[in-house]
């Protein structure tokens, strides 16, 4: 599970920066392919899931064409683990590293990785991790498997070369920022260009440590690396897709207070106490869905704390649960909804409250169930002092994760 900001905090730390400013010029016409969808979801969001989620990063430093855009595109997707800075990049690679690291703040540690590797892992960044931070520099290589030709400007093949004495450099690269710094700033003196960090820091004498690189961890470059991206993707989630959650919801009653049951103001004695219109209904529905879309609960990704959620409508708040579970790639099978309560008589509301569920969850009618349960004179529900209402919900993947 991933840390904290709290516990992220200390010596060890790093800043992550993800250098997406290219134009993305051999992926071809469309939308700019750090924005464009893999399996549903932003390149670079997959590109930078794995820092935070390696507990490591302390600080995300998204270096894109346009900040502004950016931050439309990618929300919904930005993490909450730990704090994000958008930044513009430059005309080329190392002026995009250059600024991302201006954005870095004081970090020991960087690691900086193309917004055009989706499959990093884990495992990868704390390898790169700790060589950087032993031995100041680290890069990620592997081996050229195939013969290696020497060709001409004309692309006439002029030889046959040893490939034992190649290697294929891949991202993150991690490095000291201090060492980073100092190599861009000599670069820039120089007025010398290189096309990747652990180049540059080469150059300007220092030396860089090899750690294994991952054949899996493709830069996604052309059309066709988009197609084997989905197939890899596709290929990594063999199970059915079908996923369950339960959600629930108990509330107190107050004489007074309006009854809101599934959208549906129904007339009556008493109604739920709280701040919000303690609509079980939608609160358990909405728990349901969060829960088989594998999200955070109604209570962490809505706090009444924050005032925009404060007083907000349960019926937005599932509609807006159930927009959150479609990017993440889930949509709704059937929902089913037992609601305990002992008075009053539901069954003429049933439908309304159906059509309204139904509008919020972008789904048809027929795919939820409700039913009135009384609690028989028995527990808080057959005292009349609260309801309580049981939800389970279907979902399937649309193969978006
Ligand atoms: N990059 C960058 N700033 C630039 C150029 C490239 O931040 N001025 C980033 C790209 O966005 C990408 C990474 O460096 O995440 C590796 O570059 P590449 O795969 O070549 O992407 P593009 O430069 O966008 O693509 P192309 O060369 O096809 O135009
Ligand atoms: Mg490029």
């Amino acid at each position: 599970m991933a840390s904290s900001p709290e516990s992220r905090a200390g010596s060890d730390l790093c800043a992550a920066i993800l250098v997406a400013a290219g134009k993305g010029l051999r992926a071809g016409p469309g939308e700019l392919k750090q924005f464009r969808k893999l399996g549903g979801v932003p390149l670079l969001a997959r590109c930078f899931r794995p820092f935070v989620q390696c507990g490591k990063v302390s600080h995300l430093v998204l270096v894109v064409p346009d900040p502004v855009e950016a931050k439309t595109r990618l929300s919904g997707w930005l993490p909450t683990e730990c704090p994000v800075t958008f930044v513009a990049g430059g005309a080329t690679r190392q002026e995009s590293t250059a600024a991302g690291l201006a954005a870095a703040g004081d970090a020991d540690l960087v690691l900086v990785h193309d917004g055009a590797r989706p499959f990093v892992e884990v495992e990868l960044i704390l390898r790169v991790l700790e060589a950087a931070r032993e031995q100041g520099a680290a890069v990620p290589l592997i081996p050229v498997r195939e013969t290696l030709k020497s060709v001409d400007a004309a692309g006439l093949i002029t030889g046959t070369v040893n490939r034992g004495a190649f290697a294929l450099a891949q991202t993150p690269q991690g490095f000291r920022r201090v060492i980073l710094n100092a190599a861009l700033e000599w670069a820039s003196s120089r007025g010398f260009s290189g096309t990747d960090e652990s180049e540059i820091v080469e150059k300007s004498g220092h030396s860089v440590a090899r750690v294994e690189g991952m054949t899996r961890n493709l830069k996604v470059t052309t059309p066709e690396d988009f197609e084997m991206a989905e197939k890899l993707l596709s290929d990594s989630q063999p199970d059915s897709g079908l996923r369950v959650g339960l959600g629930y919801d108990v509330h107190a009653l107050v004489p007074g207070r309006p009854l809101v049951l599934g959208g549906v103001e129904i007339p009556h004695v008493s109604g739920p106490a709280g701040h919000s219109d303690g609509d079980l209904v939608c609160h358990a529905a909405t728990d349901a869905l969060l829960g088989a879309a594998g999200l955070p609960d109604i209570g962490q990704l809505f706090p009444d704390t924050d005032p925009v959620h404060a007083g907000a409508r349960s019926l937005d708040l599932l509609a807006r649960a159930s927009q959150r579970a479609r990017q993440a790639g889930f949509r709704i099978v059937n929902l089913d909804l037992v609601l305990v309560a002992e008075e009053p008589r539901l069954i003429g509301h049933l439908e309304s409250m159906k059509a309204n569920l139904a509008e919020a969850m972008d789904c048809a009618p027929e795919c939820i169930g409700i039913k009135g349960k009384r609690g028989e004179g028995l527990g808080f529900a057959g005292r009349r002092e609260g309801m309580a209402a049981h939800a389970v919900a279907l979902m399937t993947s649309t193969g978006r994760k």
